[in-house]
């Protein structure tokens, strides 16, 4: 990298600062939802004024404006002023175009070396209905995910909605009647909705050298499916390896991979995949490096008591009446219920179980002077009636999911995912013809390929969610948000699941504690990362586990670049200098890494750690 990239003090390494600003978005975009629910559902005399709301959502950046008027009494007056100063300069931002950092690298002679194939990650690939019955064909090729229309249709036609997006929780495939699919084309993950950038900025750099749709391909996937059936149903695989092979003939060079979040599991699974059916030589011929950025290899935390409650801290972390209107919308038990149908997004909850993630006794990632350890992932605030302490770690909640979630989910775990950690290079060796292996890293290792390069590029420095406080909710209270005759519960009832069990852990957002570090702030207890993915996953692989011949058989050349997450307060999304799990698509720093591997000067990115991860990873027991 340019070796004018500031390089920060450890001191700054402490030091977060307070920008919470995106998250300000969200909320007032959560704001419009469950502001327009309440409209809805209390008054229809207020339709009108609800017409006119839904062709303001047509603009995002408007309807935020609209928001931060329309609302005021919901949000507090200093979030408000930050609302409408962040409005405008986002505005900006997102009109800009970012072709800084390629320009430059033209200037010094860069030119298209590598064919490059994008690979997003969960929820950034849009998806639109192909469904044709008659009742349904008005949703024909529009976005249900991935596009503001996606919030007028979850608003105004909410049924209609989930009935689209879930999947049949026992194929993991569309429902009887309907047909949704992942968005073709660069624009299928340019930009989430209006104004919201994905992988723009990095299509941006990669024009400014010379790039352009011959040597772009973004691979769309539907994140819903199971890697299994994301083969099995719109051959993915086969279509990635077909544009490799293309690349190769019309250019004689080998491809780039580029995955973002878990588009990292899912480049890795290709490359097993690719390894089980066409042999590691392939590879070796074929791919000159992948670029995981933000990789979410060993998991996610977060995506624990989203697969258990349908809660995170996105969802607890919010003003108390907003969480209320939420819950009266789309109600936690809704969320898991959708959250667990997509058999996807459970190749993001955490491997390696408290081997990586600790028990009570501690976790590999707590800090020298923590007084309570993120080992315990969940912790339940003791029951009067019951003498059984609940402190589950990482396996134990596992374990929970697997002992207190509908049948077919369980089922859906069982044959196409593996969370565990393997010691055994034999054991190893023989995962490599068993798919269930293949989204995770401890249980499957690198292919044979040892001209194949790996990046690991991620931010470091945001406080991420790593652990929880639960609570067990009261059978009365329960109650007063039971639906009996919801069809989602009754699905579930029949699919032998104990109804009790479905949502009576909850996180507790009345519990904080400032006494303990690290201290729990609304039920949630903040670990080191990228603000979603914790530090463990995006970096314990890249610079010790794929160390060892085990997981590394022809001992790949992995590079570890941490991008320092300091983001420029003056921006929505941290400008150049962001290192958030998403932002940093628009790092510059980012951007330089990733052209420089396209353009055939990758072995200019240096390794650079900021983070305690080496530390960190020494202390698993691998
Ligand atoms: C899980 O994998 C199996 C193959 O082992 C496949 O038949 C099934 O559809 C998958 N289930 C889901 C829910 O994706
Ligand atoms: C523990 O150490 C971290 C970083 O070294 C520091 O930010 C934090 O304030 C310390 N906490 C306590 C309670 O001493
Ligand atoms: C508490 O634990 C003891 C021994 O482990 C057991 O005998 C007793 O029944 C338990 N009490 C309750 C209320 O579960
Ligand atoms: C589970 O739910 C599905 C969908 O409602 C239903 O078709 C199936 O019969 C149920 N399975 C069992 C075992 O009840």
């Amino acid at each position: 990298m340019s070796p004018s990239s500031p390089s920060p003090s450890p001191s700054d390494a402490t030091a977060s600062k307070p920008r919470p600003v995106l998250r300000y978005a969200l909320l007032a975009l959560a704001v419009v939802v469950a502001g327009v629910a309440v409209f809805v559902s209390r008054d229809m005399r207020h339709m009108r004024n609800v017409r006119s709301l839904m062709d303001v959502l047509d603009d995002p950046l408007e309807a935020l404006q609209l928001t931060s008027l329309k609302y005021d009494a919901l949000i507090p007056k200093d979030m408000r002023q930050n609302l409408e100063d962040m409005l405008t300069k986002t505005s900006k931002w997102s009109e800009t175009l970012d072709f800084q950092v390629g320009w430059e690298l033209a200037r010094q002679g860069a030119k298209p070396e590598h064919p490059v194939v994008l690979i997003p990650g969960i929820v950034s690939t849009g998806l639109e209905s192909w469904t044709t019955s008659e009742e349904e064909s008005a949703y024909f090729r529009r976005r249900l995910w991935g596009s503001t229309s996606m919030l007028r249709s979850a608003l105004f036609d909410k049924e209609k909605w989930v009935k689209h997006l879930m999947l049949d929780p026992e194929t993991g495939l569309d429902p009887e009647g309907i047909r949704v699919r992942a968005a073709q084309g660069l624009d299928a993950a340019s930009y989430f909705a209006a104004g919201y950038w994905v992988w723009s900025k990095i299509i941006e750099n990669l024009a400014a050298v010379g790039y352009d749709t011959n040597r772009i391909h973004l691979a769309g996937y539907d994140w819903r499916l199971s890697m299994y059936n994301l083969e099995e149903r719109d051959h993915f695989f086969t279509r990635i390896m077909s544009q490799v092979e293309t690349n190769s003939k019309i250019y004689k060079k080998k491809t780039v991979l580029i995955s973002h979040s878990m588009g990292g599991t899912v480049a890795f699974y290709f490359l097993k995949w690719m390894e089980h059916h066409h042999g590691a030589a392939w590879i070796d011929k074929h791919i000159e490096a992948l670029v995981s950025i933000s990789g979410t290899l060993l998991g996610v935390p977060k995506a624990m008591p989203a697969l258990m409650t349908g809660e995170m801290r996105d969802t607890v972390q919010v003003p108390a009446m907003l969480a209320n209107l939420l819950e009266r919308f789309f109600s936690s038990r809704e969320r898991a219920q959708l959250f667990r149908s997509w058999a996807g997004s459970a190749s993001m909850l955490v491997k390696g179980g408290e081997v990586v993630w600790g028990n009570e006794n501690g976790a590999p990632d707590d800090m020298d002077n923590a007084t309570v350890t993120h080992g315990v992932m969940m912790e339940y605030e003791p029951q009067p009636d019951s003498n059984s302490t609940r402190r589950l770690s990482a396996a134990g909640v596992h374990d929970w999911l697997r002992l207190n979630a509908p049948k077919t989910f369980e089922h859906m775990l069982q044959t196409n995912y593996s969370y565990g950690f393997e010691r055994s290079a034999s054991q190893i060796r023989k995962n490599n013809a068993d798919h269930t292996k293949w989204s995770n890293p401890l249980e499957a290792a690198l292919p044979n390929a040892p001209h194949m390069k790996l990046y690991c590029l991620y931010g470091y420095n945001q406080p991420t969610e790593r652990s929880y406080w639960m609570h067990e909710l009261p059978p009365e209270d329960e109650k007063l948000h039971l639906n009996p005759d919801h069809p989602l519960l009754t699905q579930s009832l029949n699919n032998g699941s104990n109804p009790k069990s479905l949502s009576l852990s909850r996180i507790d957002a009345s519990v904080t504690r400032g006494d303990e570090f690290p201290a729990v702030q609304q039920g949630v207890r903040l670990g080191e990362g990228d603000g979603t993915v914790s530090l463990l996953s995006l970096g314990a692989m890249c610079v010790e586990g794929w160390k060892h011949k085990r997981y590394n058989p022809a001992n790949i050349q992995v590079i570890t670049h941490e991008v320092f997450h300091d983001p420029s307060a003056f921006d929505l999304r941290g400008g150049g200098s962001s290192g958030d799990h998403i932002d940093i698509l628009g790092s510059h720093e980012l951007n330089e890494a990733v052209v420089r591997v396209a353009v055939g000067l990758g072995h200019t990115v240096e390794e650079r750690i900021l983070s305690p991860i080496r530390t960190y990873a020494q202390r698993i027991a691998w």
